[in-house]
């Protein structure tokens, strides 16, 4: 496995490589989430073929400096992870590598970006376009890959492919979760024990909620069963169409619940599938 600090220091390296090239753009601070993305990125490289995964707690995607400061960085047990999971190259550049103090240019994303995380955190879907363009262009992938549990993420990355035409196909990864419930995010670690052990209640909340029958109980059942602690304080919780992101009112096309929970200062976010209700 090489590391690489600076996009030129990358490219010399893959130079020589073969095959597909598989991008897994991550912030670190691995769990079992992020291992289940290498190893599905290293099944698609084969054995031709090359996985790249991009380490970089990206500042311009932070809306609130204390998140970027407590953001994890274990860097070593992170590099032994990629190790321990055929990565061939990680990409670990420093934020004045990735960023000229006189950058003047930005990835904005107009529609999918508006509600959801994007209404809460103002920029941060633009910070997460800029980012993973860049990534793609520095690592000239053929692949990327990420996980469903940031839906929204997926969907504007999705949309940033096929509307500027890059290059890159896209795939993703279900969320990966702990035996309780609650959706794997390297935030958990800075859960208080209480808050740990209240946060299952989110997912529980949401996949009750998920069986009711209009989206007017679907959001007040949730709500409700989040509300009922004392620790959790709810950013957003909105029912959305499940390909336009847009608020839905019906459940007449497939919609997703989704939900921003804060215990403290760290935020958690999960969702789940509506099914689609057809009426008799
Ligand atoms: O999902 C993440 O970890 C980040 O948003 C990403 C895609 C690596 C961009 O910084």
């Amino acid at each position: 496995m090489q590391v690489a600090t600076t996009g030129s220091s990358l490219r010399e390296f893959l130079r020589k490589s073969g095959g597909p090239r598989v991008l897994v753009p991550t912030m670190g601070a691995f769990h079992p989430g992020h291992l289940s993305l290498m190893q599905r990125a290293r099944e698609i490289a084969g054995t031709q073929g090359s996985v790249i995964v991009s380490i970089f707690v990206n500042p311009i995607q932070f809306d609130r400096p204390n998140d970027l400061a407590a953001y994890p960085r274990p860097i070593d047990s992170d590099l032994a992870a990629c190790e321990a999971n055929g990565v061939d190259f990680v990409f670990t550049p420093s934020p004045e590598a990735m960023y000229l103090p006189d950058r003047s240019i930005t990835v904005t994303e107009n529609l999918l970006s508006r509600n959801l995380c994007g209404a809460t955190r103002p920029g941060h879907f633009d910070g997460v376009c800029t980012v993973v363009l860049k990534l793609f262009l520095i690592s000239a992938c053929d692949v990327a890959i990420f996980g469903e549990k940031d839906f929204q993420q997926l969907a504007v990355i999705r949309r940033m492919v096929r509307d500027l035409d890059v290059p890159v196909e896209i795939f993703s990864s279900p969320t990966v979760r702990e035996p309780d419930g609650l959706a794997m995010s390297s935030r958990n670690a800075r859960l208080s024990p209480e808050h740990r052990a209240d946060a299952p209640r989110i997912y529980q909340a949401l996949t009750r909620a998920a069986g009711l029958t209009s989206p007017a109980d679907i959001l007040s059942g949730a709500r409700a069963a989040i509300e009922c602690s004392p620790l959790a304080r709810i950013d957003y919780l909105s029912l959305v169409d499940a390909e336009t992101l847009q608020l839905a009112s019906t459940l007449r096309r497939p919609s997703v619940l989704a939900a921003a929970v804060f215990y403290d200062d760290v935020r958690l976010i999960d969702h789940v599938a509506i099914p689609v209700d057809f009426p008799s």
